[in-house]
């Protein structure tokens, strides 16, 4: 279904649960009002909401946290999804704590593939970013699900001021050369990183990166789009990688967004910067599946143009904004 402004809903992100087992700097998910256990969404309850949202044409489905590998027997779920939503992409964005032990069960479960959130590759910083993170962990999980096929696999680094954005070549090589999709995110104004100017501080739009990494590593635009979705990817040459780069406050990508959020409560959320959000829980739990399908006509009709984020003033961003 299309919204109002022409833009069509395909791809639906699911929160399975709040808790996550690292605190990342810029992430609320480290210090949350836990959602009491009934109120969260039963895999039954998600996988009725997910099959409504299949008769809305989402076709693609990703489950986050929270950390989404911290829900008991998440692999049920995985299998559930996939027998029963006809999905032509599974996807879910983990910390990577639980990948090694998880990636080949989630993958023999119907999995099609992973993000990674990786921030530094010095585990002293990797430890300080994510407050309590071992990287070699995650390192050794980014390997298996690669080795069973979870594949691309994807990794997302947030770029940070004074944090990490002096790793920002080296991180760009390890994708390259090692063949993942690496995406430098830009911090978003939102949770933990709008507390005390931090997100003021320590923001890097994307195109500074990117001439970072131009100076060392040439960089050229790759002719295929990935995953219909808001990045834009780059290769070097004779490296198998790729690096991409989700310019959500220098180039926003509202007018091209194609998804909604449920959270792990059942909210349905029409947009990311917005907390508005119909409650769909009740409904799926008396099976009144009706009443899903309203939810997603008033989500999608009243689904906001975007953010305004890129009008708030930010020192280092604003010379980006031109284009
Ligand atoms: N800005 C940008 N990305 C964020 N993430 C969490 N909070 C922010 C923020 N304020 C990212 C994490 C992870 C994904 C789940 O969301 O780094 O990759
Ligand atoms: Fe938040 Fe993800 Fe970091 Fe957990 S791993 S604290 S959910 S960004």
């Amino acid at each position: 279904m299309r919204d109002r402004l022409g833009r069509v809903i395909q791809y639906l992100r699911v929160s399975v649960g709040d808790r996550c087992d690292l605190r990342c700097i810029y992430c609320r998910a480290g210090a949350p009002a836990l959602a009491p256990k009934r109120e969260v969404l039963s895999f039954e309850e998600i996988v009725a909401l997910v099959r409504v949202a299949r008769e809305f044409g989402v076709r693609r489905v990703r489950l986050t946290g929270g950390e989404p590998l911290l829900r008991r027997d998440i692999v049920r779920l995985v299998s559930l999804l996939r027998e029963r939503c006809d999905l032509e992409d599974l996807s879910l964005t983990t910390n990577g704590t639980k990948l090694l032990l998880l990636a080949e069960e989630l993958k023999r479960a119907g999995l099609d593939r992973v993000n990674v959130s990786l921030d530094s590759l010095r585990p002293e910083r990797y430890r300080a970013v994510t407050r309590g993170g071992d990287l070699a962990e995650v390192l050794a999980g980014i390997e298996r699900a690669r080795e069973v096929g979870l594949s691309p696999v994807k990794i997302n680094t947030v770029v940070m001021r004074g944090v990490n954005d002096d790793e920002v070549t080296d991180l760009a090589r390890f994708a390259l050369k090692r063949g993942f999709v690496l995406r430098f995110i830009e911090l978003m104004p939102i949770g933990e990183a709008v507390r005390d100017g931090f997100w003021r501080r320590t923001f890097v739009a994307a195109g500074e990166i990117r001439r970072i990494i131009d100076r060392e590593l040439p960089l050229s635009p790759d002719a295929e789009t990935e995953g219909g979705g808001p990045a834009r990817y780059f290769r070097a040459e004779g490296l198998p990688g790729k690096v991409g780069f989700i310019a959500s406050i220098t180039r926003p990508f509202c007018t091209g967004c194609n998804r909604l959020r449920v959270t792990a409560t059942g909210e349905l959320r029409p947009c990311l910067a917005h907390d508005a959000g119909i409650p769909v829980r009740d409904a799926l739990r008396r099976g009144d599946l009706e009443a899903v399908r309203n939810a997603f006509v008033v989500a999608i009709v009243g689904k906001p143009p975007g953010h305004r984020w890129h009008e708030a003033p930010t020192r280092t961003g604003m010379d980006e904004l031109g284009g």
